[in-house]
């Protein structure tokens, strides 16, 4: 598949028309994915599932992983005292079939939550936004955006699944012992080369130096953002230890952290769910992990060179936890806890599902496809191994100290 000749074209503006003739990793990742008419997520080029698709999530694998985070909503309304209002803020909802999930199973095992709840999807794509809309079509949800909610608006629980892999990320690698920002510009058109110091070096990764990358290439400059120094402070990685080898790479997500801040200041009172797959600093910033985590989907393959089916495939980054969490302390989120998706949702009552299976009378064929939708969601080499990071706010010291279910198994 090649790339999509209108994105392409509508980059290459974007550059022409950006001083120095170039753009960060994080603005041309943003345009691939989210340019409002082109990009993977905006047209209809995303496909999520297992026929056809890119990518498979939690959610395309049966109910019970929505169900079992059900489970979890539930006990925190308990918590918060079951207030006659509580809201679920889906940040990134994908196909809807999560807040399918959820709310088909609150209807019918909690209506005394579904009578106080309302359910909220802020999503980005336009769209999945309409196939989240017919798919939802029987519940009362409301789309909107972040900033569309006021400050201190919100008594529940914002949550999110994969959607934070998904923001763009700034792209680095270390010139002796220094942070420089990798930049992308037009093939011949090498920005001002030259013009200052020692600006305008290209630098290839082998994968994009190919002939199936004929528009793109990269330089690499001075950080765009002072942001981008400062993150390791606050994520406490020095990356001027000698470990760190010269050309060592990885990238910098300054939108997941923007995104916490403003979810932050949106929750008066409850939590802050993020399931993704990624690690704390120490892990994602290991000298040995040398070209970080950057990873492109096409048709259930990956890779790591962005700049070939633009605009036809998914780009990712793992997520750093311990940015979310230092960040969530700045701005009033305390932290509740975090584990692997695979304890998590044994914690919730997926050993039961499992156990149960034996006693069912389905036909075989549908058995085993259950069996092995609720271990793939267990694996700690796949989904199990996801992250699950629990942040609340505005909890008063009784509420703290009732712990999550989700959270009783193994910190
Ligand atoms: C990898 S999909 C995850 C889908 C879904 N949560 C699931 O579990 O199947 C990422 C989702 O996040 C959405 N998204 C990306 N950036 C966003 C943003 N800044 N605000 C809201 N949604 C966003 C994408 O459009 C897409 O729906």
């Amino acid at each position: 598949m090649d790339s999509n000749p209108a994105l392409c074209t509508a980059i290459a503006h974007r550059i022409a028309a950006s001083p120095k003739a170039r753009i960060t990793f994080a603005e041309y990742m943003d345009m691939v994915l989210y340019h409002p008419e082109h990009g993977y997520y905006s047209s209809n080029a995303v496909k999520i599932g297992f026929k056809d698709s890119d990518f498979f999530t939690s959610s395309n694998l049966g109910a019970d992983f929505g169900e079992l985070l059900a489970e979890q909503f539930v006990q925190m309304w308990d918590i918060l005292g079951q207030p006659s209002y509580f809201s679920l803020v889906e940040m990134g909802a994908g196909q809807g079939l999560l807040a399918l999930h959820i709310l088909n199973y609150h209807q019918q095992h909690h209506p005394d939550f579904f009578a106080a709840l309302e359910y909220v999807i802020v999503e980005k794509s336009p769209a999945l936004k309409q196939e989240q809309q017919q798919r939802l079509q029987d519940f009362p949800v409301r789309w909107c955006s972040l900033e569309e909610i006021p400050s201190n608006e919100i008594t529940g629980c914002f949550f999110s699944n994969e959607l934070v892999d998904a923001l763009p990320v700034h792209q680095f690698v270390l010139e002796r012992g220094e942070l420089r920002e990798i930049y992308v510009t037009t093939r011949g058109d090498k920005g001002d080369e030259g013009d200052e110091g020692d600006e305008g070096v290209i630098s290839l990764p082998a994968s994009a130096n190919s002939p199936f990358s004929p528009l793109f290439v990269e330089l690499i400059g001075e950080p765009s953002t002072p942001q981008l120094v400062e993150y390791f402070n606050i994520v406490e990685i020095d990356l001027t230890q000698s470990a760190y080898a010269d050309g060592y790479r990885s990238e910098i997500n300054l939108a997941a952290v923007d995104w916490l801040s403003i979810v932050a200041d949106r929750l008066q009172r409850g939590y802050v769910l993020t399931i993704d797959y990624g690690y704390p600093a120490n892990r994602y910033y290991n000298p040995r992990r040398s070209q970080g985590t950057l990873q492109c989907y096409y048709q259930h393959r990956y890779h790591d060179n962005p700049y070939i089916n633009i605009g036809y495939q998914d780009i990712t980054a793992h997520v750093d936890f311990t940015a979310l969490e230092q960040w969530g302390k700045r701005c009033g989120l305390d932290k509740v806890g975090f584990t692997q998706q695979g304890v998590f949702l044994m914690a919730l009552g997926l050993g039961s599902r499992i156990a149960a299976l034996s006693h069912q009378e389905i036909p075989i064929s549908q058995l085993l496809q259950r069996r092995s939708a609720l271990h793939q969601l267990l694996d700690p080499t796949g989904l199990g191994g996801f992250g699950v990071l629990i942040q609340s706010k505005g909890l008063n010291e009784k509420e703290k100290s009732q712990s999550l279910k989700g959270l009783t198994v193994g910190e």
